[in-house]
């Protein structure tokens, strides 16, 4: 017997494959070629569909949830950060959040390792040296950099991405430490040879590099102040491909400029795309545009992980990869 198919709303266009076969399973309309959907077209699909597909660039709050239509049952995010949706307020009014967990986490780790050798061996000052064709040949002193063997990395946020960071650097050579909510199982924690911190500030003081790897929730919003920045090393450097609030980005740029912290890697920033200008301006500082996640394997395997969420939820099962308040 042939069922109705769940009407779908997809916020911007997907990899061609995915659409394909969500067209298959659903009713499905994707949106967006040109950019994101504006706040009114957020909303129309919210008043028509009973899957809405949105992506980290659609802020879903509650006065949008509360003017949704009474079929829209489930949020099947196109990504693992579920900080632009109102996760309580969809809960209180029945709709259930779905992510796409795992998938990012090779590509994300990849990157954060990218960032720190970058920064650390003046990879983008070597580059814009040989683009502007000034290189005049090897001197022994020229764009000396840091090595990465023994330094210690500091890990905030000590989950899949934070443990796919530490598993790469530990080949590099470096200690890992790390702070999170939980200390991580001895079976995990002991073959990174990894050093659990409970006080972030501990941390902070003992790194070389600090990688963020935390969601951004109220509670980790601004985890590294100006007080925090200050406690690092001024050789030390940070990196960032978790989310731009964790990091108090107009201190960083401040102590970055005076010479009080030696670098930093950046992906994400605390204004969206509205990057502090002065960053730009610096040479010690290597700024990406958001694209830890961006391979063309990620991308299919994050909309197979959407499908997987909308067509259980379709047969009736909690989705896969639900996400609740309370974990965040
Ligand atoms: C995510 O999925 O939240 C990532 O930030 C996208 O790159």
């Amino acid at each position: 017997m042939s069922r109705e198919r769940l009407s779908v709303v997809v916020t911007r266009r997907l990899p061609e494959i995915v659409e394909s076969r969500m067209s298959e399973l659903f009713d499905a309309r994707f949106g967006g070629a040109e950019g994101p959907l504006d706040r009114e077209g957020l909303a129309h699909a919210m008043q028509a569909a009973d899957i809405l597909v949105p992506t980290l660039t659609d802020r879903i709050d509650a006065a949008l949830l509360a003017g949704s239509g009474a079929r829209l049952k489930l949020i099947a995010n196109y990504g693992a950060g579920v900080d632009h949706i109102d996760v309580g307020a969809a809960r209180a009014r029945g709709v259930l959040v779905s992510n796409t967990p795992g998938v990012l986490t090779d590509d994300t780790a990849d990157m954060g390792i990218a960032l720190m050798l970058a920064v650390l061996r003046r990879m983008t000052e070597g580059m814009a040296k040989m683009q502007a064709g000034e290189w005049a040949g090897w001197a022994p002193d020229a764009l000396l950099g840091t090595r990465l063997r023994g330094k210690t990395l500091g890990i905030l946020g000590m989950g899949r991405i934070g443990q796919a960071m530490a598993r790469r650097a530990r080949a590099f050579g470096m200690e890992i430490h790390y702070h999170n909510r939980r200390r991580l199982h001895p079976g995990l924690e002991h073959p990174l040879a990894a050093t659990f911190h409970e006080r972030l500030d501990a941390m902070v003081q003992a790194a070389d590099v600090i990688s963020v790897n935390c969601p951004h929730t109220p509670s980790t919003f601004h985890l590294l102040n100006a007080r925090r920045l200050k406690l690092m090393k001024p050789t030390a450097i940070v990196v960032n491909t978790s989310r731009g609030e964790v990091i108090d980005e107009n201190a960083l740029t401040r102590m970055l400029r005076t010479g009080e912290l030696a670098g930093a890697g950046l992906d994400v920033y605390e204004r969206g795309q509205g990057v502090n200008p002065r960053l730009r301006e610096l040479p010690n500082v290597v700024l990406l545009p958001h694209m830890g996640s961006a391979t063309h394997e990620a991308r299919i395997e994050m909309g197979e992980k959407v499908i997987l969420n909308m067509q259980t939820f379709a047969d009736g099962h909690r989705p896969p990869d639900l996400v609740l308040p309370h974990m965040l």
